[in-house]
């Protein structure tokens, strides 16, 4: 009698996996989620408690001016952190890959009440390394950006974080802030991402370099799970 065993389920895929298997590509993978609405990986349903800690804080940052601010969120995801900056009466942008996570985004900003004037919610599409969702804007420079999630969820090995502090320079104003929730802290370098593995210190190697100094660098009171209590927050002004 021969004894069939039954063949062995199929290994079960992490959000790690789905990258590792794109042979490098992997705005299709984002894309690819997007599109499914598959954004549970990473949404949180609510902007970071540590940067609406860090902004009561730090109040100075988001002073209103002759001009309204005007905030960048790369990677903004639902837009969380985007709604937030409005409702402080920023202009404020979020950009995305694909026009499914826009319209995501969007159709989420329109259950929250209209923001205080002169804040705004935009949410536009395009790859934050091309000019092309530039070009369509009047605003070409922010006085802050927003980042958390983004920088890391970009491939080390491919040098996309050197690219990620430079295009963050050219979009910031002269003595405007890049706000950085720094994460995954915790993590070890050998473990396959997103996120990748990032210290304090690689913030300074990669910010110093394009002419940010670093004017704040706090412990944040109040902080997601992921971050395994080792998230801190940093502001960067662009000299
Ligand atoms: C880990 S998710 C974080 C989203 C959001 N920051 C949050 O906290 O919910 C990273 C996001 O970056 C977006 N992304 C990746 N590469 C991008 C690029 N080159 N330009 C614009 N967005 C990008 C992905 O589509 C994804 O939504």
């Amino acid at each position: 009698m021969t004894n069939i065993l039954p063949p062995p389920p199929p290994p079960k895929m992490s959000f790690q996996d789905l990258f590792a298997i794109s042979k490098g590509e992997h705005q299709g993978v984002w894309k690819d989620l997007w599109n499914k609405g598959t954004y549970h990986y990473w949404d949180r349903g609510e902007a970071s408690p540590s940067l609406v800690d860090f902004l009561k804080d730090h109040s100075e940052i988001i002073q209103p001016s002759s001009e309204p601010l005007k905030a960048l969120v790369p990677g903004c995801g639902r837009g969380h952190d985007v709604n937030l900056f409005a409702a402080l009466g920023i202009q404020a942008y979020g950009l995305e890959l694909v026009e499914s996570a826009t319209e995501i985004a969007r159709k989420h900003g329109d259950t929250l009440p209209p923001p205080p004037s002169p804040g705004t919610r935009n949410y536009i599409t395009g790859d934050f390394f091309s000019n092309e969702w530039l070009d369509r804007l009047e605003t070409k420079q922010f006085d802050i950006v927003y980042d958390y999630t983004f920088m890391v969820a970009l491939d080390p090995a491919k040098g996309l974080r050197e690219l990620w502090a430079e295009r963050v320079a050219s979009l910031i104003k002269p003595g405007g802030v890049l706000i950085c929730l720094e994460f995954p802290l915790y993590k070890a370098y050998d473990l396959p991402g997103p996120p990748w593995a990032i210290r304090s210190e690689t913030y300074i190697g990669l910010l110093e370099t394009v002419g940010f100094e670093r004017i704040h660098h706090d412990k944040p009171t109040r902080y997601l799970p992921a971050g395994k209590d080792t998230d801190m927050i940093s502001g960067w002004r662009r000299k």
